[in-house]
């Protein structure tokens, strides 16, 4: 009988400590993740120096806890794979240095993974049903882009935003509205509990044609609104703002993948744990004839299980590994 084949994930791009352990190409046996929000949200956003040294910090005991969890020994290990982009510069070194320094000690091969790719595959987790070609729309601190996923490993940029992030237009609007960082969960809450028609905010470029997104001016004109309005009851901003972010993912996404002759849409990274978001992108897509699903919450923000998995993919089905001299790439792309 052949050993398993066990794949160790390595995540540190941003602010999320993650360690997963995979067996084969889907069987998650270990997640553990350690999340510094705390640290940073006493300076209103991440600090990359910071940031640098608590994944330095967190990282051997996070790997020791993931074998512990999957009641394996480290030279079980098959394959590492360690994100090595996109991000913040120092926070990449840290993982994958680690990595690699694993790889080497191990003699396995090593594999450096597109963090966004990762968010990809953290749907392939979670349903595994869902087969490309499908639209992807990544939405998270960092990014909001729509994909056309060919097949795994194959991407066509459709839209994405000209300028900031949906969740980076979130957390600065949660600031605002005196959430500490990350502020996206609260928001959800908040929302929740407020009129989503009380403030018409605009929906920026769902009129234009194309799929780009804009959220700065959005964003610009809650922080106009609440000067004009101080009084004005935070759960109606949260859920009047919330409301236009969500009209224009949903509207957008749809459109594309109509557009793109996709029957399936995936909605992944941090924002996609977004209750509003997931509602409305279901019953509108159903009403399109489109199947729209989300990975697990949990799979939704930062981990290790999704680079795991990506890792794994590509070194498994697509015979690809990386030599040791991988650097960082904090802007890489899909
Ligand atoms: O994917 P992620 O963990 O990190 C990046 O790759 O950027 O996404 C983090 C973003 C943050 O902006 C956070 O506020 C947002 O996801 N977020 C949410 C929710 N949970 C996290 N936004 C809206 N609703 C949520 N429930
Ligand atoms: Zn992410």
């Amino acid at each position: 009988m052949t050993n398993p084949f066990y794949t160790i994930g390595i995540e540190s791009s941003c602010d999320e400590t993650a360690v997963a352990l995979l067996r084969g190409e889907k069987e998650l046996v270990a997640n553990v993740i350690y999340s510094q929000a705390e640290i940073h949200s006493r300076y209103g956003g991440v600090v990359p120096e910071v940031a640098s040294r608590d994944h330095m910090r967190k990282l051997p005991y996070l790997v020791r806890d993931a074998l512990v969890e999957a009641g394996i020994d480290m030279r079980d290990i098959s394959l590492v794979a360690a994100t090595y982009g996109p991000g913040l510069v120092g926070p990449l070194l840290v993982g994958l240095s680690y990595g690699k320094g694993i790889a080497f000690g191990l003699g396995v091969p090593f594999i450096g993974v597109n963090h966004l790719e990762g968010h990809i595959f953290a749907q392939r987790l979670c349903n595994t049903e869902v087969t490309p070609p499908f639209m992807a729309l990544i939405v998270s601190g960092g990014h909001t882009s729509l994909v056309d996923v060919t097949s795994y490993g194959e991407y066509h940029l459709v839209g994405m935003t000209v300028d900031d992030a949906a969740g980076e237009a979130l957390d600065k609007v949660g600031k605002m509205l005196g959430i500490g960082y990350p502020a996206g969960a609260e928001v959800d809450r908040l929302a929740s509990r407020g009129d989503p028609t009380a403030i018409n905010f605009p929906r920026p470029m769902s009129g234009s044609p194309g799929f780009d997104f804009s959220f700065a001016g959005l964003k610009t004109a809650v922080l106009y609104h609440l000067r004009k309005h101080p009084r004005e009851k935070r759960e109606d901003v949260a859920a009047s703002f919330l409301a236009s972010v969500v009209s224009v993912l949903t509207k957008k996404s749809i459109d594309a993948t109509r557009r793109y002759h996709r029957k399936n849409l995936v909605v992944v990274g941090g924002v996609a744990a977004n209750s509003h978001l997931r509602e409305r992108m279901q019953a509108d897509g159903s009403k399109s004839g489109i199947d729209v699903t989300f990975p697990e919450v949990k799979y939704c923000t930062d981990n290790a299980a999704m680079i795991a998995a990506a890792g794994a993919y590509h070194h498994l089905v697509l015979r690809e590994s990386h030599p040791l001299s991988l650097g960082p790439q904090p802007s890489l792309s899909l």
